[in-house]
C-alpha cells in the first residue's frame, strides 16, 4: 500500500530530462529507444540498425584494430577509418626518401595495397544478453569469472575465426555475449598528407574550429573462399553485401544523426566523491607529468626532422590525453557538472528513502563509497605516477622488449617477432631525447615521493641507479644500449641485451609497481562491488520513472543519436555546425609544422572546384557537430544520416565538452565529424583515386 502511494511522488521528482542525449545504446536495445529516435527524425526501424542474422547496418561496421572503429564503403572490402587510427600503419611504411605521412600515399592498384603485420578488423556477428545464463551459475555458488568461463566453455560456436566473449555491462548487473569474426589481412589503400589528415594537428586537436580531414583507407581481404585470413599474396578482396551507402546530400542544424561504433570506456555513474577525486586529484598530476614529457621532446622535434617522423605518433598520443584531461578539468567546472552530479545522486537515494524496502541502502553506500574513496587516494595516487613513469620513460620500454627477447630465446622459441618488435623500437627511438626527458620525469617522482611517502616511490632503488637519473653516466648508460639490432646476428644481439645494465629495469620496476597494485586490489573489489549494487539502485530509480539507462562504455558495439548543431562555448559566443574550406586557408601559416600546406592542395582549394560535393552555398564543408555522445575508440565511427547513409567520419569532441566521460550536457558536448564531402572531394579531386570512387555507393 504504502509503495502504491509513493511511486506516483518518486515519479514526479525522479529523473526529469537530464539525461537527454546521453546514452551509447548497445545495437540489440535500441527496439527501446526507437519512438524516441524516431520523434527525433529518423526514418528506419531498429531492425535495420542491428539484425543478428539479417543485413543490417551493423554488418559494415568493424572494430579497427580493437583501438578505433572503421567502415565498409565498398563491396570490395574497402575500409574507411581516421587518419590518426592508421597513423601507426602509415608510419611503418614511411622513410625519410617514402614519407608518407608528409606527403600522403594513394596505392594505383589492388597490388600495390600495403600488407600491415598484426592489424586486423573485427565484424560483429550477434549480441545477445545472456544473464539469464550467467546468474545462476553465479546462485550456485561461481565467481563472475568462473560463470563467465564456464559458459563460454560449453559454447560451441568458437572456432578459428569465430570469436566468442561474454562481458559484463552495468557493472555486472547485466551479461552479454558477442560473436564475432576476425579477418587479419587489412592492407592500406590510401591516407591524404597530414596536412590534411593531421591538419592542425596537436594544436587544434579537440578544438573548434575544426579543419582536420582525419581520414584514412583500408582494405580487408580473405583467403581465395572469402574466409579470413593471415596476408598472403593470394588472398583477395573481401566480398561486402552490406557496404554503406554514401550521402552526398549534406546536413543542416537539427538533421538527426547517430554515430555507431566501439567507444572505449565511460563512467557516467560515478558516485560524486568518486568523480571529485578523479578531477580534482588524479588528472592534474597525470597532466603535469605529461607537461614534462612532451616539453622535452617538442623541443627536439622542432628542430630535427629525422626525431619529428619519429616521435610524431608517441607525441600525438602523449599529447592526446594531456589535453582531453586538462579539457575535462575545465569543463566539468565551467558546466558545474559536480552540482549536477550531486543533484542526480541526491534523486537515487531520495528516491529509494521513500522505498520501502530499501530505504536506508542507497545513503548508506554513499558513505561507505565517501570512506572507501578518501582511503583509496593515495593507492590511486600511487599507481599513476607508476603508469605514466612505465609508459613514458622509454628505456623501460627497451628493456621490457629486450627481456622478451631474452626470454624467448632461452626457452629455445622462435624470436623473429620480438627480434621485429625491438628493431621498430629502434627505428623511432632518439636515446638523448629519452635521457633528458625521463631524467625530468623521474626526477619528478623522486620529488613528489620525498614529499609524501605514501607514493611508495621506490627512492632507494632509483639512488641506487641514481647515476642515469643525475645525468652523470646517463649518457654511457644510453650511449651503450645496443640499438643496431639489424647489424648483428640474433644471438649476438640477445646476448648485449642480457648483458646491458639498464636490462632488469623494467622487471625491477613491474614487480613494484605489481605490488603496489595488489596492495590496494581487494579495497579496489570492494569498491567495484559497491558500484554493481549502486548501479542498480540508480536503473531501479529510473525505470520507475519510465526511463532505461544506457551502460557505460566498455569497448562493446554502441549507437549513440542526436542532433546536429553548434553551442554556446561561452557567454556570447555561439560555434557553427560546419566549417568550410575557407576556414583551412585561413589557418595556413607557410612553413608552420602543424598549419602549412602543400603547393598542390592548396592552390586547388583556391580554384574552388567543388562540383557536387559543394554544399547549398557553393562551398566545401570540412568539419560538421553534432551532440552524439561518443567517446576514445568512436573515433572512425561513421556518422549516420536518418536513412542510414554515411555523411561523416567520427574523429574527436569539442574540449568544452570532453568531461562527457563523467557528466554528458547536451549543452556543450558536441562530436566531430569530417563531413563525408570532404573525403570524397579529397579522394577524387586532389588524390585522384577515381578507382576507389567508382567501387563507392552513392544515394540518389
Ligand atoms: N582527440 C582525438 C582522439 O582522441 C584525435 C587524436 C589524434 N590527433 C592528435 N593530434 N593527437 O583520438
Ligand atoms: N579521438 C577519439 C578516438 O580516437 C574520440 C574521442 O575521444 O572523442 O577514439
Amino acid at each position: 500500500m504504502l509503495k502504491k502511494i509513493l511511486i506516483p511522488i518518486a515519479i514526479s521528482f525522479a529523473f526529469p530530462n537530464f539525461l537527454i542525449g546521453q546514452g551509447m545504446w548497445l545495437p540489440m536495445d535500441l527496439v527501446n529507444q526507437e519512438v524516441n529516435m524516431i520523434s527525433k527524425g529518423m526514418k528506419m526501424s531498429a531492425s535495420d540498425i542491428y539484425t543478428a542474422n539479417r543485413g543490417s547496418l551493423k554488418d559494415a561496421i568493424v572494430h579497427f584494430g580493437g583501438f578505433c572503429t572503421g567502415e565498409i564503403i565498398s563491396s570490395k572490402g574497402l575500409v574507411l577509418t581516421n587518419h590518426h587510427c592508421g597513423y601507426s600503419a602509415i608510419q611503418k611504411h614511411s622513410s625519410i626518401e617514402n614519407d608518407y605521412l608528409k606527403n600522403g600515399f594513394w596505392a594505383e592498384s589492388m597490388g600495390d595495397e600495403k600488407p600491415n603485420e598484426g592489424l586486423y578488423v573485427d565484424f560483429i556477428i550477434s549480441i545477445e544478453d545472456v544473464s539469464d545464463r550467467i546468474f545462476p551459475l553465479i546462485l550456485n555458488g561461481l565467481t563472475e569469472k568462473q560463470a563467465v568461463d564456464s559458459l563460454l566453455k560449453s559454447n560451441p560456436t568458437s572456432g578459428e575465426s569465430i570469436r566468442v566473449a561474454i562481458k559484463s555491462i552495468y557493472y555486472g548487473n547485466q551479461f552479454i555475449q558477442i560473436i564475432s569474426q576476425r579477418f587479419s589481412d587489412v592492407r592500406l589503400v590510401g591516407a591524404p598528407p597530414s596536412a590534411v589528415g593531421k591538419f592542425g594537428a596537436d594544436t587544434d586537436n579537440w578544438v573548434w574550429p575544426r579543419h582536420t580531414g582525419d581520414f584514412s583507407m583500408f582494405r580487408v581481404y580473405t583467403a581465395p573462399d572469402g574466409s579470413p585470413s593471415d596476408y598472403s599474396p593470394e588472398n583477395i578482396p573481401l566480398v561486402s553485401n552490406n557496404p554503406l551507402t554514401i550521402s552526398l546530400a549534406g546536413v543542416k542544424e537539427g538533421d538527426f544523426s547517430m554515430i555507431y561504433g566501439f567507444p572505449g570506456r565511460t563512467t557516467s555513474y560515478l558516485p560524486v566523491s568518486e568523480v571529485v577525486q578523479q578531477v580534482d586529484v588524479m588528472l592534474p598530476i597525470k597532466v603535469q607529468l605529461r607537461e614534462i614529457v612532451l616539453n622535452t621532446w617538442d623541443s627536439a622535434m622542432r628542430v630535427n626532422p629525422m626525431v619529428k617522423i619519429q616521435y610524431a605518433s608517441k607525441y600525438a598520443s602523449v599529447s592526446n590525453g594531456w589535453k582531453k584531461w586538462i579539457g575535462q578539468m575545465e569543463g566539468m567546472t565551467a558546466s558545474h557538472g559536480i552540482d549536477t552530479l550531486k543533484m542526480r545522486q541526491k534523486k537515487v537515494i531520495k528516491y529509494h528513502s521513500a522505498n520501502h524496502e530499501n530505504a536506508f541502502r542507497a545513503v548508506d553506500l554513499v558513505d561507505e563509497f565517501d570512506k572507501q574513496i578518501s582511503s583509496l587516494e593515495n593507492s590511486r595516487k600511487s599507481i599513476i605516477y607508476f603508469q605514466e613513469i612505465l609508459r613514458n620513460w622509454e628505456l623501460l620500454t627497451w628493456s621490457r622488449l629486450a627481456n622478451d627477447l631474452v626470454r624467448l630465446s632461452d626457452k629455445g622459441n622462435n624470436i623473429d617477432k620480438a627480434i621485429r618488435a625491438l628493431q621498430s623500437f629502434e627505428k623511432n627511438y632518439d636515446l638523448e631525447l629519452d635521457r633528458r626527458a625521463s631524467k625530468n620525469l623521474v626526477n619528478e617522482w623522486i620529488n613528489a615521493g620525498k614529499e609524501d611517502t605514501l607514493l611508495n616511490v621506490p627512492i632507494q632503488y632509483l639512488k641506487e641507479t641514481d647515476a642515469f637519473v643525475r645525468g652523470l653516466f646517463s649518457p654511457h648508460l644510453y650511449n651503450s644500449l645496443p640499438l643496431n639490432s639489424n647489424k648483428y646476428s640474433d644471438t649476438i644481439v640477445v646476448e648485449l641485451c642480457r648483458n646491458h645494465l639498464a636490462f632488469n629495469l623494467w622487471t625491477d620496476l613491474i614487480t613494484k609497481y605489481r605490488s603496489v597494485f595488489l596492495e590496494s586490489r581487494n579495497k579496489e573489489r570492494l569498491f567495484e562491488s559497491g558500484m554493481k549494487e549502486w548501479m542498480n539502485l540508480h536503473m531501479s530509480a529510473a525505470r520507475a520513472s519510465g526511463k532505461i539507462l544506457s551502460a557505460d562504455a566498455n569497448s562493446t558495439m554502441r549507437v549513440s543519436f542526436g542532433e546536429v548543431g553548434g553551442f554556446s562555448p561561452k557567454d556570447g559566443a555561439t560555434y557553427n555546425h560546419r566549417t568550410t574550406t575557407d576556414g583551412i586557408l585561413n589557418k595556413y601559416i607557410p612553413g608552420d609544422y602543424e598549419f602549412d600546406l602543400p603547393q598542390g592542395f592548396r592552390s586547388k582549394l583556391e580554384s574552388r572546384d567543388f562540383g557536387e560535393y559543394a554544399d547549398f552555398d557553393g562551398k566545401l564543408p570540412v568539419c560538421i557537430l553534432s551532440a552524439n555522445h561518443t567517446s576514445g575508440g568512436n573515433s572512425g565511427s561513421p556518422a549516420l544520416n536518418s536513412k542510414g547513409e554515411l555523411i561523416g567520419l567520427n574523429f574527436d569532441r569539442v574540449w568544452e565538452g570532453t568531461m562527457s566521460d563523467f557528466y554528458f550536457t547536451p549543452e556543450r558536448c558536441r562530436n566531430i565529424m569530417v563531413d563525408v564531402r570532404y573525403i570524397m572531394w579529397v579522394v577524387d579531386k586532389y588524390a585522384g583515386a577515381s578507382r576507389l570512387i567508382k567501387e563507392m555507393k552513392f544515394a540518389n
